[in-house]
Order: C-alpha cells, then sequence, then structure tokens
C-alpha cells in the first residue's frame, strides 16, 4: 500500500519541475511546497455501485506508477471513526435522527482530516478515501433533507472546506446496486432504507456531480469491474502534471 516516495513518475516530474523553479526564481519556494503537496481522491456512490472493488484496483494502479499511497474510508479511518461507523451502521440504532446522524459523520470526519488526510498530503502521500463530504450532502442531504447550507456550515468548520482533488461517482439505478449490495449478507442501518431515500441519493450525488464538473468524473458502474476501473485510471491521467 505504501509506495516509496520519489520513485514514481510522478513525484519525479513534481522534484524535476520544482528543480527547474527553483533555478529560475530562488524566491519560488512558496510555489515549491504546494507542488510538493500529495493528492485527494474520493469515491462516491450507492450501496452496492463497486466502491469497495475500484478501490482495490485504483490502489494497485497508483502504487505501480510509483505513487506513496494512503487508503481510508468514511465513516472511520482512525480508531474514534471506526467507533462512530459501528453507530452509525448499526440497525439497532433505528432511532437516529438525520441531525445526530449528519453530526456522527462529520465527528468521524474531523477526526479524518487531522489525524490522516491532511498529515499524508502534507507529506506528499496521495489519499484515496472510500467516501467523504459529498456523501453526506446525499445522504443527510438528498436523502435525509437536512438544509444544504446547514451541511455546508459543518463543512467548513470540520474539514477547513477540504475539498478532493478528484471524486470519482460511481453511479448506478438503485435497483442494480441493491440487488449486488444484498449479496453481502445482513443489511446494516443505513441500507434497510426504502427505494425512494436511494433514489433521492442518486438525484444528490449526480446534482453535485452537475455542478462540480471540473473536480467529478461521472462513470457509469453497470459497465464491467474492468471497464470502471478504466475510466477512474483515465480521469486521473490530469493529476500527475506538475500544474495539476
Ligand atoms: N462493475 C461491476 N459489475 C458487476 N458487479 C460488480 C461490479 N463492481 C462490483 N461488483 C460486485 O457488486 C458487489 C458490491 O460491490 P462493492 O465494491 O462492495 O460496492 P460498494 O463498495 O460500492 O458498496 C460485490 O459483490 C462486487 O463483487
Ligand atoms: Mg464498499
Amino acid at each position: 500500500m505504501n509506495g516509496d516516495p520519489g520513485h514514481g513518475p510522478a513525484m519525479l516530474r513534481v522534484a524535476h519541475h520544482a528543480k527547474a523553479a527553483h533555478e529560475l526564481n530562488p524566491n519560488h519556494v512558496g510555489t515549491m511546497t504546494r507542488l510538493s503537496r500529495g493528492k485527494f481522491i474520493t469515491l462516491e456512490g450507492g450501496e452496492g455501485a463497486g466502491k469497495s472493488t475500484l478501490l482495490a484496483g485504483l490502489q494497485q494502479y497508483l502504487v505501480d506508477q510509483g505513487v506513496s499511497l494512503v487508503q481510508t474510508r468514511e465513516p472511520g479511518g482512525t480508531p474514534l471513526g471506526e467507533a462512530v461507523r459501528a453507530i452509525v451502521l448499526d440497525p439497532a440504532q433505528r432511532g437516529m435522527c438525520a441531525e445526530a446522524e449528519l453530526l456522527l459523520m462529520f465527528a468521524s470526519r474531523a477526526q479524518l482530516v487531522r489525524e490522516c488526510i491532511e498529515p499524508a498530503l502534507a507529506a506528499g502521500k496521495w489519499v484515496l478515501c472510500d467516501r467523504f463530504t459529498d456523501a453526506s450532502y446525499a445522504y443527510q442531504g438528498g436523502g435525509r433533507g437536512v438544509a444544504v447550507d446547514r451541511i455546508a456550515t459543518l463543512e467548513q468548520w470540520a474539514t477547513d472546506g477540504l475539498r478532493p482533488d478528484l471524486t470519482l461517482l460511481l453511479d448506478l439505478p438503485v435497483a442494480t446496486g441493491r440487488a449486488r449490495a444484498a449479496g453481502r449478507g445482513e443489511a446494516d442501518r443505513i441500507e434497510v432504507e426504502a427505494d425512494a431515500f436511494f433514489e433521492r441519493v442518486r438525484a444528490a450525488y449526480r446534482a453535485r456531480a452537475a455542478a462540480e464538473p471540473e473536480r467529478f468524473r461521472l462513470i457509469d458502474a453497470s459497465l464491467s469491474p474492468a471497464q470502471v476501473l478504466a475510466a477512474a485510471i483515465d480521469a486521473t491521467s490530469h493529476l500527475f502534471g506538475v500544474n495539476a
């Protein structure tokens, strides 16, 4: 999982560019610092869309490119986050209100950003995360009807407004995703929601992708795993550029 920093094409190109900038302008330290920051990639989509499947393939690809990579997930990714995940997905917590759910998701996220994501990016590592803030806009916003401006306030506060460099949205008809997820065993607290809930989640995800086409890549998740991986790899190509 942890590639050797500085040995992949991405790192080499960054190092080369940093040196050139330094030679041209010795005062360009700020630019050099920004160039060495890692890239933040998130995977989004409904239940059974194929996020975990893609994560494994994409991780292998990036490591093969020489990228030093940290893989994590939401809710979870830290000891505190994993404890929150257990609560949030526990079918026994069926009385959880939307506000509590939202705050728990952001509690996990605040910890993940500070303990894992920001330190990794600052060290030049890339971070591949199974879900992030877009999931709150989709699930608690679209799905449960929490006002978008409340989520935006929490985003600013809990994550300092950290946005991924690239978000891969695996888009799939709700019925297809549910049929795939059903093969995984017992449904968690969120998976037992009605189809209408997941239709709203899907619509909210698609609206976010349409509003931010520079950051999002919408991928047809009904394609084969190999085709989905190829689309994801294609979407990462611009992240390797020196000015990406
Ligand atoms: N592109 C695909 N085509 C068909 N089945 C898939 C595809 N991607 C994943 N699957 C299968 O669907 C199920 C759910 O996939 P998973 O990666 O766990 O989805 P998610 O993490 O988004 O919930 C698994 O059984 C997986 O093998
Ligand atoms: Mg998964």
